[in-house]
């Protein structure tokens, strides 16, 4: 029902073969459309890429640039072909702290695809597992503060509706690239 991949390796891959850490990414990239495809020809509901982390952020900014663009071309080169293929597209992870030209072209992407009714790819950029709970524990505990929600109802499916993938059934494949 839904695959998650982390994807890394891709500069160990690339150093292995002699070539820069980030012609790795340009090939994870290619292969992210691959697999999206197979999802697509497999029905496979979900596919969750973990493409950046909140702790990415300390490798050399040249290597963050390549990557933001990245993103951003790969968008761009892909927006057509994902609405061909009915494929809803949404990013999740801290977004907001994103570069703006960014943020507007994901929200733009989102906004297109929104109704498509295919495969579900989410894109988690800016993204940390402990963070999505902070995350998670902060919205609850603020509801419980408004009065519109009690302590005691807090459960299974309350903390799953804080979460980002809320509505979609849990990752029961997690691939790790590396
Ligand atoms: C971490 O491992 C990987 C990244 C920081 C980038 C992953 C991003 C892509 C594959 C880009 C394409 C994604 C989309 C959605 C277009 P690493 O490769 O730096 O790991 P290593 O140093 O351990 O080899």
């Amino acid at each position: 029902q839904h695959i998650g991949i982390i994807m890394d390796g891709n500069g160990r891959w690339a150093t292995g073969k002699g070539l820069i850490r980030t012609s790795g990414h340009k090939a994870g990239a290619n292969t992210v459309k691959n697999i999206l495809n197979t999802c697509i020809k497999l029905n496979i509901p979900v596919l969750t890429v973990y493409a950046f982390s909140t702790e990415n952020w300390k490798r050399p900014v040249s290597e963050v640039n390549f990557l933001m663009n990245l993103f951003s071309s790969f968008l761009a080169a892909q927006i057509d072909e994902l609405c061909e293929n009915n494929v809803r597209i949404k990013f999740i992870g801290r977004i907001d702290e994103l570069p703006n030209n960014l943020v507007k072209e994901f929200h733009r992407a989102e906004d297109i695809t929104k109704n498509n009714t295919g495969v579900k790819f989410n894109v988690a950029i800016n993204y940390g597992g402990r963070d999505e709970i902070i995350t998670a524990v902060k919205n609850i505990a603020q509801q419980v503060k408004d009065g519109s929600l009690l302590v005691e109802n807090v459960d299974d499916k309350v903390f799953e509706d804080n979460l980002y993938t809320r509505n979609l059934p849990p990752v029961d494949l997690m691939i790790r690239t590396s």
